[in-house]
C-alpha cells in the first residue's frame, strides 16, 4: 500500500482494486453516476450500459440569472454548491439505488466556467473517496455530441454540429474519443447572442418570457410574428470559405435596428418596439441561414474527404440552441436535400443535464478509456479545445456553397 499526494490530499490508491478500467470494461451492466456544473445547471443522472436512464435530476439556474442579466459565476458557483447533495441524492433516489450501485462517477472537467466546474469536481472526489469509486472525466462538448446515441443507433462517424450559450463548433464524431474540429465561432456563440438580443429587446417585460432563456423566448416570440422578413440580416462570413461561424455581427445589427426603431416610435425605459416580433423572427432566420451555410460546407468537405461513411449519412445537432424547432426543421430541410439524417437528443437533453456525462462514461468505460481516482485542479480546464484542428484543412479545400440554399420552413 502507498500513498500518494494529490493537490493536499492523500489517497490510497488500492482502496480502488477491483474499479479499474479493465474491470470495468468487462462488467456486463455498468450504472454511471453523472455530474454536470459546467455552467448554470446542476445536473445528475444514473445511466446504465444497456443505455437506460435509471434515474436523473437537474436544477436549472435560469430563473435567477434571467433576473440579473446574465450568469454571475459566483452566483452560479454559489447555487451549484446549495444544490449539487440534493442533485445527486434525487438522482439516485430516482434511479431507487445508492451509491453502493455505481460502478464509476462521470463529471464534466472542461470546458465551461472555472468556478462551477469546480464544485462537480470537487463533489465528484469527495463521492469517489468515499464510495471507492472510480471516476471519468469528461470534455462537455464530447459529451453533447455522444449523448444522441442513447437515443439513435447512430454508428461512428459522424458530423455533428454542436450549438449552445458557450460554443459553436462543426465536428466528426469518428469515435468516442477521436474528434475532428472543421469549424468554431470566430466570436460568440448563438445561444449567446440569442440571449444578449433577447435582454436588449426587453423581451422578458412580456409575462410569458420572462423566466425562460433568450433562446427559448426569441423562438416563441417568433411565432407571433406576422412579417417575418421585415427585417434584414446579411449571412456572416459568406466569402470565407470555411467552417467557421461568427454571430457577433448579427447581434450588432439586431441592437442596432432596436435603437432605430425605438428612436422612431419615440419609446422609452421599459416599453417596447412595435416589431418585436417580426424582429425576433427576422433574427432567428438570420442565425439559421448561417447555420446552415457553414454545415453544408461541412458536408460537401467531408463528402470531398471522405469523412464520413457512404452508407450512413448521419448529421446531429445537439447543444441548447438545438432544442429550437424552427433551426432544426430548416437544418433538416437543407441536409435532408443533400441526402443526409439528422438527429438531436430530446429537448431536455440538448440543454446541460446530467445524462449526457452518464452516457460519456458508459462510453468510455465500454472502450476501456482510462479511469481516475482523484481529478487535481489542475486538471479543470475553463477552455479545453476539442479534437485535432482540421480548420485550416478546410479552409484550403475552398469548398464552395450557394449561400444560402435554404427554403424556409415554419
Ligand atoms: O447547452 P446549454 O444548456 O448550455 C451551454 O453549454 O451553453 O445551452 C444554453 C443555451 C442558452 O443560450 C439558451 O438561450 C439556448 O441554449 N437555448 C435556445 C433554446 N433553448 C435554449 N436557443 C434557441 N432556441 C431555444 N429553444
Ligand atoms: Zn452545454
Amino acid at each position: 500500500m502507498w500513498l500518494r499526494k494529490c493537490s493536499n490530499v492523500y489517497y490510497k490508491t488500492n482502496i480502488f482494486k477491483g474499479l479499474t478500467k479493465s474491470t470495468l470494461s468487462s462488467l456486463s451492466n455498468v450504472n454511471v453516476l453523472g455530474i454536470e456544473t459546467s455552467c448554470d445547471d446542476t445536473g445528475c443522472a444514473v445511466v446504465n450500459s444497456e443505455a437506460t436512464i435509471l434515474g436523473e435530476f437537474l436544477h436549472s439556474q435560469n430563473e435567477t440569472h434571467v433576473k440579473y442579466g446574465g450568469v454571475i459565476p459566483i452566483n452560479a458557483r454559489e447555487l451549484h454548491r446549495d444544490n449539487i447533495e440534493l442533485a445527486v441524492d434525487s438522482a439516485l433516489n430516482n434511479a431507487r439505488i445508492g451509491m453502493n450501485d455505481i460502478d464509476a462517477i462521470a463529471v464534466t472537467a472542461k470546458p465551461g466556467l472555472l468556478l462551477s466546474l469546480m464544485i462537480g469536481v470537487k463533489y465528484a472526489n469527495f463521492l469517489a473517496k468515499k464510495f471507492k469509486k472510480p471516476i471519468i472525466p469528461v470534455h462537455h462538448m464530447e459529451a453533447h455530441a455522444l449523448v444522441v446515441r442513447i437515443y439513435y443507433n447512430i454508428p461512428f462517424p459522424y458530423l455533428a454540429l454542436l450549438i449552445s450559450g458557450g460554443h459553436c463548433l462543426l465536428t466528426v464524431v469518428k469515435d468516442v474519443d477521436n474528434f475532428l474540429l472543421l469549424g468554431q465561432t470566430l466570436d460568440n456563440a448563438p445561444g449567446e447572442v440569442m440571449d444578449k438580443a433577447a435582454r436588449r429587446m426587453k423581451l422578458k417585460n412580456i409575462p410569458e418570457y420572462s423566466l425562460i432563456s433568450g433562446g427559448r423566448a426569441i423562438e416563441l416570440a417568433a411565432k407571433n410574428a406576422t412579417n417575418p422578413s421585415l427585417f434584414e440580416f446579411p449571412v456572416p462570413l459568406q466569402k470565407n470559405r470555411d467552417c467557421n461561424f461568427s454571430f457577433s455581427g448579427l447581434k450588432d445589427s439586431l441592437v442596432r435596428k432596436v435603437i432605430k426603431k425605438e428612436s422612431e416610435h419615440g419609446l422609452m425605459g421599459d416599453e417596447i418596439i412595435p416589431e418585436i416580433y417580426d424582429l425576433c423572427a427576422s433574427f432567428q432566420t438570420g442565425i439559421t441561414k448561417h447555420l446552415a451555410h457553414r454545415l453544408e460546407r461541412a458536408v460537401k468537405f467531408c463528402e470531398l474527404k471522405n469523412l464520413l461513411d457512404n452508407n450512413a449519412k448521419n448529421i446531429v445537432v445537439s447543444g441548447g440552441v438545438a432544442c429550437n424547432d424552427y433551426i432544426f426543421s430548416n437544418l433538416k430541410s437543407v441536409v435532408n436535400h443533400l441526402g443526409y439524417n439528422i438527429y438531436r437528443p430530446p429537448h431536455r437533453v440538448c440543454t446541460d443535464n446530467g445524462i449526457m456525462i452518464a452516457w460519456n462514461g458508459i462510453e468510455k468505460t465500454r472502450k476501456g478509456i482510462e479511469t481516475c481516482q482523484f481529478i487535481s485542479p489542475n486538471d479543470v480546464h475553463p477552455i479545453s479545445p476539442l479534437g485535432v484542428n482540421i480548420i485550416d484543412q478546410v479552409k484550403e479545400a475552398n469548398v464552395a456553397v450557394k449561400s444560402p440554399r435554404f427554403r424556409e420552413v415554419n
